[in-house]
């Protein structure tokens, strides 16, 4: 069992002075609306990266309602950093379709003439155990959605974070542990029975992340870069696909639940493992980069595909190769 992280002995920032800028894709539900909160607690001006912007802007209402309730009830309000009054940052949505990769261009672009650095990157958004299926740019979908586009909008946000040797931070999944073999991350396992298989396809997106961020510390050695299991938190929107099928979603529900109630983590809670990553002060690009982070953001050891540089320098070059096939040089 771990023991919960105060998220307020974080450190908090001025928005006017210290003018810190992040970006989490897919802060409109689950992990990523705590995770977006907490920054903006702690002075951030935050864009939400997501596909939908109804969904979207409900989740800046709301997370500004949430905010203004905790600073009112004085959570969250412990001045010290030399700040005498809590200051909120700032939140704005920024279009981004993971599906896409020229929407994940168009969205870094806008991003690059919006804001002139980048404090901390956080690729969040993520789909999982979802049926097989290609996307226009033709990557299978959680490959896509969990990796590869992820990959894109950080080499080309990638001048704007070492303006300021900011953090990239990937979450991961356990599950990635799924994957006890290396295999090449095209391998599309699209495979009977589907139900098992879709698992699979996460677990690999999964593995990707984790060797990307190894990867991308390796080159980069000046701004730190870490991947991230949150826990397992059963009550998001990630497990709807099973939780709603005909018949058998009942099961997936029952069994989720049970999960949850052993050991499982809040919403919030899940929050923990990001948000310790993004603003822990203890945490360095000469000490922990490449580290990988579990639950309530104790370091630990990622599986030994996962972990080997000799499959992280694969994957990257698959990837470098796959994204100059579709037009888009890294
Ligand atoms: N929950 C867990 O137990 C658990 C465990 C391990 C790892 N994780 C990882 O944690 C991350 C957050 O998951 P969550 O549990 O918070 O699930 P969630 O509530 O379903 O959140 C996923 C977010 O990703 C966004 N997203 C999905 N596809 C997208 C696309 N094509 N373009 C842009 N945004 C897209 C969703 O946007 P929409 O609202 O528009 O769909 C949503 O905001 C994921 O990477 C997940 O793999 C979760």
């Amino acid at each position: 069992m771990w023991e919960e992280f105060d998220i307020t002995k974080l450190p908090y920032y001025d928005p006017k002075v210290d003018n810190k800028v992040a970006l989490v894709t897919g802060g409109n539900s689950g992990i990523g609306y705590y995770t977006v909160l907490h920054l903006y607690l702690h002075g951030f001006k935050v864009y939400l990266g997501g596909r939908n912007s109804s969904r979207v802007n409900h989740a800046i209402k709301e997370i500004k309602k949430e905010a203004e309730i905790r600073l009112r009830k004085g959570q969250d309000e412990k001045p010290h950093d030399g700040l005498m009054i809590r200051k909120t940052g700032k939140l704005e949505y920024l279009h981004i379709d993971l599906t896409d990769l020229n929407s994940v261009e168009k969205a870094a672009t806008k991003f690059t003439v919006q804001e002139d650095h980048l404090d901390v990157l956080i690729n969040n958004a993520g789909v999982m155990a979802i049926p097989y299926e290609l996307t226009k740019d033709n990557f299978e979908i959680q490959m896509q959605t969990n990796y590869v586009s992820h990959f894109l909008l950080t080499m080309r946000l990638l001048p704007l974070i070492k303006a300021r040797k900011g953090r990239v931070i990937t979450v991961s999944s356990l599950g990635h542990n799924l994957i006890f073999f290396n295999c090449n991350p095209g391998a599309q396992f699209n495979y009977w029975p589907s139900m098992f298989f879709m698992w699979c396809r996460y677990a690999l997106a999964k593995t990707a992340s984790i060797q990307f961020t190894k990867m991308l510390a390796i080159k980069n050695p000046d701004i730190l870069c870490m991947s991230l299991h949150p826990g397992l938190v059963m009550n998001t929107n990630l497990f709807s696909y099973c939780t709603r099928l005909p018949f058998v979603g009942i099961f997936f529900w029952i069994l989720f639940q049970f999960v949850g109630y052993f050991f499982g983590v809040s919403n919030e809670q899940g929050a923990i493992s990001t948000l310790k990553c993004a603003l822990s002060s203890d945490l360095s690009a000469e000490t922990d980069n490449g580290a990988y982070f579990t639950t309530g953001g104790y370091p630990s050891k990622p599986s030994r595909v996962a972990n080997s540089l000799d499959n992280a320098a694969s994957t990257w070059i698959w990837t470098v190769h796959e994204l100059r096939d579709r037009g888009h040089e890294i």
